[in-house]
């Protein structure tokens, strides 16, 4: 057997390792009893400690570069040119400083939850700057050209990088800005989706129902509840969504599981024969987050899938025959000034991220300490969403992101959307997607985006992949111009 094959199989025999890996965690987080949660972290461990020895071992450094030199059709060379990528990515963190991570952000996430519980940020702030320092000395191992926050962007996202970014986003900014403010002065809308009191039972029906018609593969997947809705995959023909309900709003499940069962559709189209290999894989978190803003805001929000669901509505709560399609398009499109990032709107949402990233930013390269963080947060707040935060549990305190140190990963939640928007606008050239939407022909759209985005998986870098997609790089316009075309038409103001 050559190195090519031999590189192969030893993917596929980690993978293993890691498939019960993704079940044992996505049972801790949807089945486990709360007292086995000590003796699961410790299997869970275990477990990745053994999986991350085995990818930077020797050996496999040693079979790659045997590979490469075997490596002939262009799915091998792109499987050693992602191996390589990873395995020169990983090798430059020493195992201690792994180790450190793990234990120091399993400290810092259980303070968080405190600091949040109580509202106190100085029971976090120790904890988050020792992160922080572990951090700052893996991004200074794992190099960069010229901002210390791109190696740890380049994580996530690789190929961007600050100076991008801050090309981006002013302009960007200063339009959702001034869209937000055009917005609130005309916007009057009841939220029809919590208007009644709506049953569990049905409500898991429905998102069962709307998955189904994206065209999640219930033979392969299934939905279960749990405390924050996620997508994994535990291997070939194995995609799992979870949801949560809450009885006085139904936009929550609904919109949760759209968009997870965008993430789930991208993870159903990576060809089976590539999973466990390093191309086996999502193009980045991105590109990921792209196809389930898609699903979620581009088709699920849009006022033709109101048209063709809304008989699929009424079935299972009657109480929406009476309500008209727009109102539906409406409640489902409404914009609000809010603190929280996770329930902001399509038009807000991008600011959230934008006050995050400069604050990481400013972290990361020592521009600001961690004890300023609580004041320069609501001071951002109040400039970019107009509003301020009167507890830190809703202001500097409401994600998770830093206590896990994963800071440069907040900006994929902003470039998904814009990928998602110019992905779409790339569709529309191709197909009627109002019209497709309508009759809920939903398997041409899925059609388009496995032969474009999900059947490559990791070939291409994000930059890459987009530009083949769309025929350009990334560019804000396409986020722009949809956002003015859907917000005009709903509220009847010019953007
Ligand atoms: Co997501």
């Amino acid at each position: 057997m050559g190195a090519l094959e031999q590189l192969k199989e030893r993917y596929k025999w980690i993978y293993a390792f890691q498939s019960a890996e993704s079940l044992l965690q996505w049972d801790l987080e949807t089945q486990m009893p709360p007292k086995a949660g000590e003796y699961r972290a410790y299997i869970l461990g275990k477990i990745s400690g053994f999986v991350f020895s085995q990818l930077v071992s020797d050996e496999m450094g040693k079979l790659i570069e045997e590979a490469e030199k075997e490596a002939k059709s262009e799915e091998d060379k792109a499987l050693l040119r992602f191996a390589r990528i990873d395995y020169d990515k990983y090798k430059k963190i020493p195992p201690e400083l792994w180790e450190k991570f793990s234990i120091e952000t399993a400290k810092a996430q259980r303070a968080w939850e405190e600091a949040k519980e109580k509202s106190d940020f100085s029971v976090f702030a120790p904890h988050l700057s020792k992160v922080l320092d572990i951090v700052i000395e893996m991004a200074e191992r794992l190099g960069y050209e010229e901002n210390r926050y791109d190696a740890l962007l380049d994580f996530f996202e690789p190929g961007m990088t600050t100076k991008k970014l801050n090309e981006l986003i002013p302009s960007l900014r200063e339009f959702l800005v001034g869209a937000v403010s055009k917005i609130e002065k005309v916007a009057d809308v009841e939220d029809v989706f919590k208007k009644w009191h709506f049953d569990v039972e049905k409500q898991r029906e429905l998102s069962k129902k709307v998955l189904r018609v994206m065209g999640y593969d219930f033979g392969a997947g299934r939905m279960d509840v749990s405390a924050h809705p996620f997508t994994t995959t535990i291997g070939p023909k194995d995609v799992r969504v979870t949801t949560r309900f809450d009885v006085h709003d139904l936009k929550y499940s609904f919109f949760s599981t759209v968009h997870e069962g965008g993430h789930a559709l991208y993870e159903q189209g990576i060809p089976d024969e590539w999973r466990g290999l390093p191309i086996g894989d999502g193009a980045s978190m991105a590109i990921h987050e792209s196809q389930s803003r898609f699903w979620e805001n581009v088709i699920g929000r849009s006022r033709s899938f109101w048209e063709f669901f809304k008989p699929h509505l009424e079935e299972i709560f009657p109480q929406f025959k009476d309500v008209n399609v727009d109102d539906l398009w409406k409640s489902a499109n409404i914009v609000e000034r809010s603190l929280i990032r996770t329930e902001a709107d399509e038009v807000t949402y991008n600011l959230h991220i934008m006050l995050r990233f400069e604050l990481e930013e400013a972290l990361v390269n020592r521009k600001l300490n961690v004890e300023e963080l609580p004041k320069v947060w609501n001071e951002k707040m109040g400039e970019y969403l107009g509003v301020v935060p009167e507890k830190d549990s809703e202001g500097v305190l409401q994600d998770v992101h830093w206590a896990h140190g994963t800071f440069g990963y907040f900006p994929s939640y902003m470039l998904g959307n814009l990928y998602s928007a110019q992905i779409y606008f790339a569709m529309r050239k191709d197909l009627d997607v109002d019209e497709l939407v309508r009759n809920g022909q939903f398997e041409k759209i899925l059609g388009w985006l496995r032969e474009k985005i999900h059947s490559r998986a990791r070939t291409l870098l994000p930059g890459e992949l987009i530009e083949q997609v769309t025929g350009e790089q990334l560019d804000s316009k396409y986020f722009v111009n949809y956002i003015k075309e859907k917000y005009s038409r709903i509220y009847g103001v010019e953007l």
